[in-house]
Parts: C-alpha cells; sequence; structure tokens
C-alpha cells in the first residue's frame, strides 16, 4: 500500500468520515478484511458476511492498531461509512495501482490459473520486486487486497482472476488494468452455472477486450477458443503453444520417466532446453504461458528456461509430492478438480507409475466429485472413471456420494476390473482402506473439487501415525 491520508481515501471511495478526529492520519499499512491480520496504519474492510459480520469487530481492529475502517455504517471508531464496501475496496485499488503505474499482468482460463500465476511470479521476481495473488485469492475482495499491497517497488503485479459469470472478468480488469492479458484455457469449470462453452469464452475473453493498444494478448494457441479472442482485442498478440504458428513454442515436448514436463522452450530470442520439477502434462502449458509473458517483459530464453526449471509449487495442495519414509508416495491434488484436471492428474499418475517400473508399486486414484458440471455431471464423471482404467491404474478409490458412484461405475464398466474399483462412503474410510493395503512402491493421487475436502486424506496418509483419525470428519 501506498501512504494515503484518511480524507484523500475518502475522497477516493465517495465516502462520509465518521468519528475522524484528524483527517491527515496516513494509512500506511495492508489493507486487511479478517481484524486478526491488522498491522499499526492498517484499513480495516468491514464486511457484513453470511456468519460474521465485519462491522461487530471494527472496535477491536482500531484497538490493535488499524487508522480506520472501511464500512457500511458507523461503528463508534474512526471510519469512511460507504454504501457499497466491495466496490470501495475496488475503487482504492483503482487509484492506487494508477498512481504506482506497475506493469499488471491479469490471467485467467478455466484449469491452472493458480499454477501459471505462480509460475510467472517464479519468473518475473528474477527481473524486478513482484506481487502476485496469494493462494486463490481472485475474487471481487481478493484481487483489490492482492492489489494493495503493492508498493512504490513494485514492478510487476500479477493477478489471477476469476469469473463464476458473465461480466465478472471485466469488473476486476477493470479495476487493475492489466498491459499484459494471458487466457490460458476454456474448460469446463462451472459449465453449470455458465450453460456452455462458448459461454465461458465469452466470459474469459472479457480480460482482452479491456486492453490497450498498447497492450499484449497471450493467447493459447493450441485452444482455439481462446485463440478466436485475438478478434476481440486491440492490443498485440502472442501466441503460445505447441502448434507450429506458436510465438512461445514447445517443441518434442515429453514427460521425463517419473511424470515432470521437458521440452524444448522456442521463443523470438532463441531456443533453450527445459525439464520442470513440477510434475504432470499440464504444466507444459502453463509453462509456455508463463514463458510468454516473460517473453513480453523482456527476459531472455536462457533466463525463463532456467527459472522454469527450477520453479515449485507456491500454493498448497497442487500436485504436492511427497514420498514417505517407507517408500508411499502421496500426490495431494487435492485443491480442486474438473474435468480436464482430472485427466491432466491421472495421466501424470500413470506417468509416474511407469516410470517405477514392472516391479515398482501400484498407482491408486481416490477421487471424489468434480462440482457444478450441471447436466454433464453424470457423463464427465462416468468418463474420468473410464480413463483411470484405460490408463492402467491399478485402483481407484471413489470417495463420497452419488458422483463417486458415478466414477466407479465407469470403471467398473470400462474394463475387466471387477474389485480393483471401489466406491467408500467418506474421508475416514478412504484412509482407513488405504493403510491397511499401501505397499511401500505405491503412489497415491488425492483429487476432488475444493468442496469435498479430500486433502483431509493426503494429510492423514502423510501423518507419522498410524491411528490417527482425519481431521474434522
Ligand atoms: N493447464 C491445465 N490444464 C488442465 N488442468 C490443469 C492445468 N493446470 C493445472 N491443472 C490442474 O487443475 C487443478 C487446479 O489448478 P489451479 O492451478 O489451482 O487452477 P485454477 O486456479 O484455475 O483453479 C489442479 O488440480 C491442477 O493439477
Ligand atoms: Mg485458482
Amino acid at each position: 500500500m501506498i501512504t494515503l491520508s484518511l480524507a484523500e481515501i475518502a475522497e477516493i471511495v465517495g465516502g462520509q468520515s465518521y468519528d475522524i478526529p484528524d483527517p491527515a492520519v496516513t494509512v500506511t499499512g495492508p489493507v486487511v478484511i479478517d481484524s486478526r491480520e491488522v498491522a499499526p496504519g492498517s484499513l480495516f474492510a468491514a464486511f457484513a458476511g453470511e456468519r460474521v459480520d465485519g462491522h461487530d469487530y471494527a472496535v477491536r481492529a482500531v484497538e490493535a492498531g488499524a487508522a480506520a475502517v472501511l464500512a457500511a455504517r458507523p461503528v463508534g471508531v474512526p471510519a469512511i461509512v460507504v454504501d457499497d464496501v466491495v466496490g470501495a475496496l475496488g475503487a482504492l485499488a483503482r487509484a492506487v495501482v494508477e498512481r504506482l503505474g506497475t506493469t499488471v499482468v491479469g490471467l485467467t482460463g478455466s484449469a491452472g490459473k493458480t499454477s501459471t500465476k505462480d509460475l510467472i511470479a517464479q519468473l518475473l521476481q528474477r527481473k524486478g520486486p513482484t506481487v502476485w495473488t496469494p493462494g486463490s485469492l481472485n475474487n471481487e475482495i481478493g484481487l483489490p487486497v492482492t492489489a494493495l499491497t503493492a508498493t512504490a517497488e513494485t514492478e510487476h503485479l500479477v493477478l489471477e482472476m476469476g469469473a463464476r459469470g458473465v461480466g465478472h472478468i471485466h469488473y476486476l480488469a477493470n479495476l487493475t488494468p492489466p498491459r499484459i492479458g494471458l487466457v490460458l484455457n476454456v474448460g469446463s469449470a462451472h459449465l453449470g452455472e455458465f450453460g456452455s462453452r462458448e459461454a465461458i469464452a465469452q466470459a474469459k475473453g472479457e480480460l482482452v477486450e479491456v486492453l490497450p493498444e498498447d497492450g499484449c494478448a497471450v493467447l493459447n494457441a493450441d485452444d482455439p477458443l481462446v485463440r478466436a479472442m485475438a478478434s476481440r482485442t486491440k492490443a498485440r498478440v502472442l501466441l503460445f503453444g505447441e502448434a507450429p504458428e506458436a510465438d512461445v513454442r514447445g517443441e518434442k515436448v515429453r514427460m521425463t520417466a517419473d511424470g515432470r514436463p521437458a521440452f524444448e522452450l522456442h521463443t523470438p530470442t532463441g531456443c533453450s532446453d527445459v525439464t520442470m520439477r513440477l510434475y504432470g502434462e499440464h504444466h507444459v502449458s502453463n509453462a509456455l504461458a508463463a514463458a510468454a509473458v516473460a517473453h513480453e517483459l523482456g527476459m531472455s530464453v536462457t533466463e525463463i528456461a532456467e527459472a522454469l526449471s527450477e520453479a515449485g509449487t507456491l500454493s498448497r495442495w497442487r500436485m504436492e509430492v511427497t514420498e514417505r519414509p517407507d517408500g508411499v508416495t502421496v500426490v495431494n491434488d487435492a485443491y480442486n478438480a474438473n474435468p480436464e484436471s482430472m485427466r491432466a492428474a491421472l495421466r501424470a499418475l500413470a506417468a509416474m507409475g511407469q516410470a517405477r517400473g514392472a516391479d515398482g508399486g501400484r498407482t491408486w486414484a481416490v477421487l471424489g466429485q468434480m462440482a457444478e458440471l450441471g447436466d454433464a455431471s453424470l457423463a464427465e464423471h462416468d468418463a474420468v472413471g473410464r480413463l483411470a482404467v484405460r490408463l492402467n491404474v491399478s485402483k481407484l478409490v471413489a470417495v463420497g456420494g452419488r458422483e463417486a458412484s458415478w466414477l466407479q461405475l465407469g470403471a467398473y464398466n470400462e474394463g475387466s476390473w471387477g474389485e480393483e474399483s471401489v466406491h467408500v462412503s467418506d474421508a475416514q474410510a478412504a484412509v482407513d482402506l488405504l493403510r491397511s493395503e499401501l505397499r511401500p512402491g505405491d503412489v497415491v493421487l488425492v483429487k476432488a473439487s475444493r468442496s469435498v475436502g479430500l486433502e483431509k486424506v493426503a494429510l492423514a496418509l502423510l501423518e507419522n501415525s498410524t491411528e490417527g483419525e482425519v481431521a474434522g470428519r
């Protein structure tokens, strides 16, 4: 955050000052939405949530050092009162980013936003101070809060933008107008809410519509719906992918024996070899996207290749690979799931199994529901179950209710599997089963939509004790 007086903030957000003895007092700390995170000089933004009302914590926030509260009503302590706290937060972010003049990179897509944002951050950090979305805080609150952590030193601001409907990306992109806008892919995440892939493309493409003429639209050459967005922007287009026309291109793409992507990276500055530390072939596309952004910001192909080869995971529960002392490998990809990411993760699991050779262990896919698929839900769960069999995964453990039964039935119908796929009712049952069955050399993938909370299984398998219960069963 840059230093702003309460009077300046009130003017920017069009708010009324209440209980402010000295409007020249400045906000120097971060803008926070959780009163427990207040630091001296913070601005505490109070939201009325479903269960807690931030306004009830206003006094506590000021006692903890907040300079003032951004609120929807007077709260008895220094406050800037507005009708719409979310809108005010956005307006403040817009004003601050404008004053900073930092280069904003915005990215969206159906799958891989967080992974790619973390890669971009690791590349750009080598060039200069970079601020990026922590985890997945990509909505109308998380985005301005992140943007407001930028300071005068910040050279790059990398912002993940999520959409649950038409107009959302437009809103976010107007708060912090990007010079570089990246669209990764159009898949079926939130298909239920959007209705069709074309509707999703319409919504994701809002990002490139706001780019200025001297901006750059970074588009996936391998995804026809993304590539078609070139016609919706005034900005210059930079294509990434494996297609021959891609400006930033992966060639000789292969997987290492243990399931990590390796490829030859081509950019307009030359060519260099990349072998990633991250697992899963879906990272090829994410890496090429990140490389395109870094190229646009002036990094050479050798710098980019080196950074991509060293990059790790910054956000939790995304293909987090841990080997236990007894030789069982747990792949915690339980952060989220949709049909594309399920397929990518299953292929990574199969590759890791193959890398262990014929006398290596077995591969286990512990999978749960993919949420928000609307009418496509049955067919998509069925298809994922079938793919597990086709990839020769040793055992599918489907966890949960109706959707899990569709996963298991797909696997059952696809093969001669029978007993090699199993349906269990909850995380604890999965853990009990795995604890009695796992052998050294086995690889276990854990994955489902966020709402399922299947990371409980991975965390339980990684606990030292073998008796522990699944937390929060
Ligand atoms: N390019 C991609 N295509 C398909 N799946 C992907 C891709 N990148 C990541 N994934 C998978 O999608 C899931 C969500 O990844 P994440 O990076 O958090 O995406 P998002 O932020 O878009 O939800 C993870 O399980 C990951 O393994
Ligand atoms: Mg995300």
